[in-house]
């Protein structure tokens, strides 16, 4: 299909470099080219979720000149890939876009408008920390526009619950919707899992995706995939993921941090760890063997913490809620 914008998006010039996973039984292959080429010679209605966390074109440096367009060529990139993504996605399928204050209003218009998407959810991805302002307000988010490719798409609320605040017969005590404002803290320079990218992104923010809109063995696509965060979460989870990169830098990141030993996510929703302080004697037991079952299986490091907490909340239990820690420490 011929961009309406030109020619931004020939194919690229570069030789396109696949790479497929051997220990993952093939379930991760890696593209070192541009995101729109890949996604011309893919199969529509082949793959269950996009998750694109694009250059926002504020002139971040990834070895290229590719966040520094003008202002209609940015737009013409944007509408030439989010067109690709439509169209492989299956009739399910679901869409996640990362995005920055600048062009977040155009991108909805896009998806809208223009490509008669489905508007399902406005994520907000709130951090605590990032750069200061001394006239206006400093950001301290960054926005998630989730759309569908039709009203029949999948979605699997169990699988990202978070833990309610009080016990009560009224709560659904399976867990809480975890809403739309998503806490999680930038993966920082002193994390061990920092790679070398400039806009790596928090694992935990991914995991809730990949739940929530696919199944195991599905088909997870990511066209900006940078340091990897996406394949990564998607090996842990049992996904099929394919990733686009332009620069072999970070695809060769990418690659070691698949291969390293896998110790938890880099980051989690620390309401995951909350334990309300009303359980009374005859539910308490049965609800924190639900909560370890429901809420940490994916998440090794939060274990010690919901420990702690749990010590804290019932200082005199009558020790068979700690006997079933220990049991399964
Ligand atoms: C915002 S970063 C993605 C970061 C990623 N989510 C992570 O957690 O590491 C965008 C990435 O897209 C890559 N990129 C830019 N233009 C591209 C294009 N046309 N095709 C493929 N990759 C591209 C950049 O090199 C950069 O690594």
């Amino acid at each position: 299909m011929e961009s309406r914008c030109g020619a931004h998006h020939r194919a690229s010039e570069r030789e396109s470099v696949v790479v497929t996973s051997h220990n993952t039984d093939d379930f991760i292959s890696i593209h070192t080219d541009d995101a729109v080429s890949v996604m011309r010679g893919m199969e529509s209605d082949s793959v269950n979720l996009v998750i694109a966390d694009p250059p926002y074109n504020l002139g971040k440096d990834y070895g290229n000149n590719n966040d520094n367009r003008d202002f209609d060529a940015y737009l013409c990139f944007t509408r030439d890939w989010l067109s690709e993504a439509k169209r492989l996605l299956t009739p399910q399928g679901t869409l996640y876009v990362f995005m920055g204050v600048r062009f977040i209003s155009y991108l909805f218009d896009t998806l809208e408008r223009e490509l008669g998407m489905y508007f399902n959810s406005w994520i907000c991805w709130h951090y605590t920390q990032g750069l200061g302002r001394t006239r206006g307000f400093s950001p301290r988010h960054d926005d998630i526009l989730m759309f569908t490719k039709s009203r029949q798409f999948h979605f699997y609320l169990d699988d990202v619950r978070v833990p309610q605040k009080y016990y009560r017969a009224r709560n659904n005590m399976r867990g809480a919707n975890p809403g739309d404002v998503w806490q999680f803290s930038h993966v920082h320079y002193c994390n061990e899992n920092r790679q070398p990218h400039p806009t790596q992104k928090p694992e935990g923010l991914i995991e809730r995706m990949v739940l929530a809109s696919s199944r195991e063995n599905d088909v997870v696509l990511d066209p900006f995939l940078g340091s990897g965060t996406t394949a990564r979460v998607c090996q842990q989870l049992n996904r099929r993921c394919v990733g686009i990169e332009m620069n072999p830098e970070f695809v060769a990141q990418t690659w070691s941090r698949l291969a390293a030993p896998f110790e938890g996510f880099d980051s989690v929703d620390d309401r995951l760890a909350r334990i309300p302080k009303d359980l009374n004697d005859t539910v308490r037991q049965q609800y924190i063997s639900n909560h370890r079952q429901w809420f940490l299986k994916n998440n090794p490091r939060l274990r010690q913490r919901f420990e702690a907490r749990l010590a804290l909340a019932y200082p005199n239990d009558n020790t068979d809620v700690k006997k079933d820690v220990k049991n399964e420490d």
